[in-house]
């Protein structure tokens, strides 16, 4: 019997555990436990998840909640030491980039249980951003580590990874959206907006912003409004709001600003299947996430990228995504391009076939943790 501990903390874990938690159901050697840190807690950012997914319910919830840095990564620390002792894992899983990802990871390879980390060995090369310090940190202290493009294995080889640890597999959040994309077919959204006159039967775009390089600051969140009321003049833009940015918002005295924009609509946070369909049916999605550009790649739609840089590189060289960082300028020159056709027919990255979840398992009960 193997003994894995898997752990989720942040919205974007729950789509990559959602086909891992399905895959060891395969296996009668596996015994799965799945922790909940509470990095995110909220309805919509969370449980919606996992009802939507299928995602058995947390054996263990740490109830963490938000914090600054150290103190959400320390309690997370505090917290999950226990858990350990008592549970004994033979193997911790863990996904991703967040801080429920390096403190449970760092823990664990402390009392010597083996770390597995999926989406390993991605690099934006700029230390700013909290989650590149997640990721080198988690993958220095890996025992495995599972590869979502071949720029994941170059990076993590330069950085002295020896080569047996590093399997390049594709991507479980790939398999996800492959797995929902019929499900996310029956969504109403689309026609809701519609019944209540926020969308038309013309195109639309989605817009989904919570870096804290462009909401934390008001000058660069208003440069990105900037672009935003131009564009939104020509084609309507649907926004789901992340608790972070709304708060920015209020304390950044934007939102007036936001609220004058006839055409771009603020809403809630939703679910999976709802934001997967308004991003298939889409016309371009402008963006801060790191999982959306990749979403998009795969869904062809084209994506404009409100960063300088990407840690997902494939999106940009084979995929449908653009950086356009928050220059307004660059933004609308961007999205003029793409209205005149401006944009090359995509590819799908090599593995994202939605079999990543598979491999991953295949590689773990091979016996490459003994
Ligand atoms: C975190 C991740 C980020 C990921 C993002 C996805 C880190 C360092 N950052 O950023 O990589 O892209 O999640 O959403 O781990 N809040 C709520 N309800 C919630 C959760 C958060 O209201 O359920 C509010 C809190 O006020 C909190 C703020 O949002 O202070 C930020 O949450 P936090 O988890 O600290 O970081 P995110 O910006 O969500």
């Amino acid at each position: 019997m193997l003994k894995i501990m898997n752990i989720v903390g942040a919205r974007p874990n729950f789509m990559k555990i959602a086909p891992l938690m399905a895959e060891y159901k395969k296996y009668d050697t596996i015994t799965p436990i799945l922790v909940h840190t509470g990095q995110h807690y909220d309805q919509k950012m969370s449980e919606l998840f996992f009802e939507e997914l299928g995602i058995p319910k947390p054996d263990i919830n740490l109830g963490i909640g938000s914090g600054s840095h150290a103190v959400q990564t320390a309690e997370i620390m505090k917290a999950i030491e226990p858990v350990l002792l008592v549970q004994k894992p033979d193997v911790m899983l863990v996904v991703g980039d967040v801080n429920s990802t390096i403190a449970c990871g760092l823990v664990a390879v402390k009392l010597s249980i083996k770390l597995v980390h999926v989406e390993a060995g991605l690099r934006s090369f700029d230390r700013t951003m909290p989650e590149e310090i997640n990721r080198i940190l988690t993958d220095s202290i890996s025992d495995l580590l599972f590869c979502t493009e071949q720029s994941g294995v170059d990076n993590l080889l330069r950085e002295g990874i020896s080569a047996n640890k590093i399997h390049l597999v594709g991507h479980v959040m790939i398999d996800t959206l492959l797995n929902n994309l019929k499900k996310a077919e029956s969504s109403t959204i689309i026609k809701d907006l519609q019944n209540q006159g926020v969308l038309n039967s013309g195109s639309f775009a989605v817009l989904t912003l919570h870096r804290p390089s462009n909401v934390d600051d008001p000058a660069v969140f208003s440069r990105i409004l900037d672009g935003l009321e131009v564009i939104q003049k020509d084609i309507p833009i649907l926004f789901p709001i992340h608790p972070r940015t709304r708060k920015n918002l209020a304390t950044g005295n934007l939102a007036g600003r936001v609220q004058s924009m006839t055409n771009l609509h603020m809403m809630d946070p939703i679910g999976y299947l709802d934001f997967l369909k308004l991003l298939s049916k889409s016309s371009l999605v402008l963006t801060d996430s790191g999982g959306i550009q990749e979403e998009t790649t795969v869904l062809k739609i084209p994506c404009l990228t409100l960063r300088n840089n990407t840690e997902r590189p494939v999106t940009v060289e084979i995929g449908t995504n653009q950086l356009v960082g928050n220059d307004p300028e660059k933004m609308i020159a961007a999205y003029r391009n793409l209205c005149n056709g401006k944009w090359r027919e995509p590819q799908i990255p090599p593995l994202w076939d939605g079999k990543a979840s598979g491999r991953i398992v295949k590689v773990i009960l091979g016996g490459m943790l003994s």
